[in-house]
């Protein structure tokens, strides 16, 4: 990982430190992926709804002052308001759109979310944490490969990973504000970067590394995407915060190899309890960009962390690669989507974090079905 990466001097520093932390940190003990009883997620009736407007305006940020303390008051959902959050809108290419209601078949207990209705005012950015310490990804060798070749592009603004042959996991927000689809969601479109280039150029430019292998983005409608309820219902408030991710299906398959989903292991567990993700973030224009950083707290849907990000990245996904028992195989898994920005007023001492939406079970279940159409693939998350 350190050779691929081109930063700035104190930026590579710490990378090389954080590395040999984790070396000497047990050589002998492999972070496992641990197994999950997966609930089974199934559509029970889907109506036609009236044609949206698309007329909410792409707001990348989602800001929210409400932080991990006043997340984990939130009472327990009940099933029936699980089923109400994990229904979900369909909006097809047409401008159509339908409501499909779920059933939920085992209840994995959950803490998620009641509306808490705080809502601070006063709110500063600081979504780069002291010192900047993301790592613009260039060169095709790099880009065009795994993992960096999951993340594309959305026409809306926003990054997606690719988890399917056809399908891109992003944030809720990228397409809908929580009362309306956001214009440009009907023509939905995702990018893919390519080499402008066939050959030749392939001279590396000291100056500025990113103009020595010219990327282009090629795009692939959207077909279909799945929103879930708990986003909608929560109008983007608190509560809609832990159901900020969408499912899209493109038009045809992207014939790249893509990252899998898998439930969210709680972050103490994690390698170096650290996430990884890359996106394109609003102040690098045309770059990939890659970072990792600590989970700071966590609540049933969430990961706190204090990642270096702006707007663009938001929808990306979230992973971490850990020891797979029953492949024996390292793998890399999408356990989250990052969604954005939450500044929280703790008496007086703000704090602020950055937030990704953890794929719980009941999650795993909902996009895997999404994915696969049917459950019975669905069972190990
Ligand atoms: C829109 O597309 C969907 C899915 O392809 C189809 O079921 C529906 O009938 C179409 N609606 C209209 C108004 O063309
Ligand atoms: C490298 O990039 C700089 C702009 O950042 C440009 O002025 C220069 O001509 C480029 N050099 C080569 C060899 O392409």
């Amino acid at each position: 990982m350190i050779l691929i990466m081109r930063a700035s001097g104190v930026s590579t520093l710490i990378l090389l430190l954080c590395i040999k932390g984790v070396i000497t940190s047990g050589p002998h003990w492999k972070p496992t992926w641990p197994t999950y009883k997966v609930p089974v997620v199934l559509p029970q009736s889907t109506v036609l709804l009236a044609k949206p407007d698309f007329d909410a305006k792409a707001n990348l940020e989602v800001i929210s002052s409400c932080g991990p303390v006043c997340h984990k008051h939130f009472p327990l959902p009940t099933v029936n308001e699980l089923k109400e959050y994990m229904s979900y809108e369909t909006l097809y290419a047409n401008g159509s759109r339908t409501e499909t209601n779920v059933g939920i078949y085992v209840i994995n207990s959950g803490d998620g979310s009641q509306n808490s209705g705080s809502r601070g005012k006063s709110r500063r950015k600081r979504q780069i944490y002291g010192y900047d310490s993301r790592f613009s990804i260039f060169g095709k060798d790099f880009l065009l490969n795994y993992p960096f070749s999951t993340s594309v592009k959305l026409s809306t603004g926003c990054t997606g990973t690719l988890v399917a042959e056809k399908h891109v996991l992003t944030a809720a927000h990228c397409i809908h504000d929580g009362k309306n689809y956001v214009k440009g969601a009907q023509k939905l479109r995702v990018g893919f970067l390519k080499p402008k280039l066939k050959d030749g150029n392939k001279g590396t430019n000291q100056t500025n590394p990113s103009l020595s292998e010219k990327m282009k983005f090629q795009w692939i409608r959207v077909k279909r995407t799945h929103v879930p309820k708990g986003w909608i219902k929560g109008n983007g408030n608190d509560i809609g915060m832990d159901y900020d991710y969408a499912l899209l299906e493109l038009k045809k398959p992207h014939k790249r190899k893509f990252m899998k989903i898998g439930v969210s292991p709680s972050g103490k567990v994690l390698p170096g309890g650290r996430i990884h993700f890359s996106g394109y973030d609003n102040d690098r224009p045309g770059n990939l960009v890659y970072r990792f950083c600590d989970v700071k707290d966590e609540t049933y849907d969430l990961l706190y962390q204090q990642c270096d990000a702006q707007p663009g990245a938001s929808g990306s996904g979230v992973y971490v690669r850990m020891w797979k028992r029953q492949s024996q195989k390292w793998e890399r898994k999408i356990i989250g989507i990052f969604s954005g920005h939450q500044w929280v007023d703790q008496h007086g001492s703000p704090q602020d974090f950055n937030v990704a939406v953890r794929i719980t079970p009941l999650k795993y279940a909902q996009i895997c079905f999404w994915i696969r159409g049917n459950y019975m693939d669905c069972r190990d998350g």
